[in-house]
């Protein structure tokens, strides 16, 4: 499948997981868009995928929590005269704490990015995939997903909201050539946890994002319309959406960012 496409849009491919992509697709050989905040990242990452694999890999500075930022991106990757191949919607944060005492346009932002930002990039991107009968997004949601997370409550919601709206996507699509998958990690070990502000101690015992994007491409490669990476994250996957009560779900999410936050 991967060896079919020609060229990959990443978005959030500054760091982490979505830096994490932008390797290991560069080193399947394909073309990159990278796109986030920080041009020197994404330039500095730019120059050593081309160098080390002789793709192309065109840098796109955005701040996909603009309300006009799809559009805008669109537009650049025409301007550019490219076809996206796969377009993997990675950029998101959280930020951890209650509800009611966080600052408004921290969680308006998230909604906007997590969210927005991703369905209208899928709806950008996705017709000239059916059109060409060839192509395939992948969607970054989180273990988040299956479970309401108190002190994360917009971002287990956002998560909540890619997951869905992904497996519903892939199959509307299954019979175009173009494949739809919601990548689900539990906590990895990138800068995710200093944005939103908890679980920095924790960092240590996650697994990097090298090792859960490449189980998430073989995913991919599978066909799988969701993935969650790691046994231990599939079971708590699981049982917290198919097996215990919701209320407990929900308290107990509660007791582990609380003690732990
Ligand atoms: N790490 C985890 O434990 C974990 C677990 C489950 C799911 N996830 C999900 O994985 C995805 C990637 O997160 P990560 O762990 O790699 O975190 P990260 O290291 O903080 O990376 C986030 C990326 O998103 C970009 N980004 C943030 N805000 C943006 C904006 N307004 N406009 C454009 N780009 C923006 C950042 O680049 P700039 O700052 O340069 O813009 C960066 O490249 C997220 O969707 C996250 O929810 C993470």
């Amino acid at each position: 499948m991967l060896d079919e496409y020609r060229t990959a849009l990443v978005t959030g491919a500054s760091r982490g997981i979505g830096a994490a992509f932008a390797r290991q697709l560069a080193a399947q050989g394909l073309d990159l868009v990278l796109v986030a905040r920080s041009e020197a990242e994404l330039q500095a990452l730019a120059d050593e995928l081309a160098e080390r694999h002789g793709v192309m890999a065109h840098v796109l500075v955005a701040d996909l929590s603009a309300p006009s930022a799809a559009a805008s991106l669109y537009r650049d990757v025409q301007a550019l005269d490219l076809e996206i191949d796969l377009l993997v919607n990675n950029a998101g944060y959280s930020k951890a704490g209650l509800f009611a005492e966080l600052a408004f346009d921290v969680q308006a932002g998230m909604v906007r990015l997590n969210v927005n930002t991703l369905v209208e990039l899928t709806r950008l991107f996705l017709p000239d995939m059916r059109q060409r009968g060839r192509g395939g997004v992948i969607n970054v949601a989180s273990n988040a997903a299956f479970q309401p997370v108190p002190y994360m409550a917009v971002y287990a919601a956002t998560k909540a909201f890619v997951l869905s709206f992904s497996e519903a996507l892939a199959e509307e699509v299954a019979g175009d050539g173009v494949r739809v998958m919601a990548l689900c990690p539990g906590a990895t070990d990138t800068e995710f946890w200093t944005v939103a502000g908890t679980w920095q101690e924790r960092r240590a015992s996650m697994p990097g994002p090298g090792e859960v994007v490449a189980a998430g491409l073989r995913a991919f490669e599978r066909g799988r319309s969701f993935f969650v990476p790691g046994f231990v994250n599939q079971v708590v996957a699981f049982f917290s959406s198919r097996v215990l009560p919701r209320r407990l779900v929900a308290r107990l999410a509660s007791q582990w960012f609380r003690d732990r936050g």
